[in-house]
């Protein structure tokens, strides 16, 4: 690929070529640039920055000022990956709001939206896409939904009739235009299946290996949430570990430059 700016074609290519789609989460204007300067092509401003940076105990108190406060700080490291933000809890309740808060998220410098759901949000979809705004979707389980769920982050697709919904939310946003959907936490041989019939490129977490590219919270790979790692990631560093030493090395210095 030339080192030119990444755009969803640049995404359903690699598709095409069966060439795995790394994507992470970036929050803010330092993350991004080391980010794009390790060669990630997909970078999103999660809302999960409600848990990793804003300290919510999950993502439903994220808002759409939280979300362009940080945009336009990942956005300001001009990055060659496609940086895109997700839409927040409550923020596409319908096809209107949907889009005035997509342009919100586009006017912060999202060059695309996500958003949590499939064809029970598919006018929003709609909308969105009609009006020019790239769109990736979000199926599977769906952390804005946690409450509804009991608290619990549940597997998906387990039996027919969760394979049978999987399936179609999948077909209504591929008709609706997205040019890549997060499968989170869907049963492996699902989001394989999905990944086989789609014509956008699924990019997974949680759901085995077999998707067209693998998403994770940037904190969790590196090691910079250290309370709480999901059981499916693999940190590649403690950062967390790391920062504490050297902290407590640079206090110590300080106490016998003091004695
Ligand atoms: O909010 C987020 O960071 C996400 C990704 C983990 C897919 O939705």
């Amino acid at each position: 690929m030339s080192a030119s700016k990444i755009t969803p074609e640049h995404i359903r290519a690699m598709k095409a070529r069966g060439e795995k789609i790394a994507a992470l989460t970036a929050y803010d204007f330092a993350m991004t640039r080391l980010l794009d300067e390790a060669g990630v092509p997909l970078l999103l401003v999660g809302d999960s920055l409600g848990m990793v940076v804003l300290g919510y105990p999950d993502t439903t108190h994220v808002t759409m000022d939280d979300m362009e406060h940080h945009t336009r700080a990942a956005a300001r490291a001009n990055p060659r990956a496609l940086l895109g933000a997700d839409m927040p809890f409550r923020s596409y309740e319908n096809p209107d709001q949907a889009l005035i808060n997509a342009r919100r998220l586009v006017d912060a410098g999202a060059e695309f939206v996500k958003a949590e759901g499939g064809r029970e949000i598919i006018s929003q979809v709609n909308a969105i896409v009609k009006s020019g705004i790239p769109f990736v979707g979000h199926l599977g389980m769906l952390p804005q939904h946690v409450l509804e769920e009991g608290g619990k982050y549940r597997i998906k697709g387990r039996d027919e009739a969760g394979r049978a919904k999987l399936l179609d939310d999948a077909a209504a946003l591929a008709d609706a235009g997205a040019f890549a959907v997060v499968l989170e936490l869907v049963v492996p041989t699902v989001a394989r299946e999905i990944t086989e019939r789609s014509p956008f490129a699924t990019i997974g977490i949680g759901s085995g290996t077999d998707c067209d590219g693998q998403i994770l919270v940037t904190n969790d790979l590196i090691g910079t949430f250290p309370w709480f790692t999901p059981r499916f990631v693999k940190p590649e560093l403690n950062a967390a570990e790391q920062m504490r030493s050297a902290v407590s090395r640079w206090k110590n210095y300080l106490a016998k430059e003091t004695q």
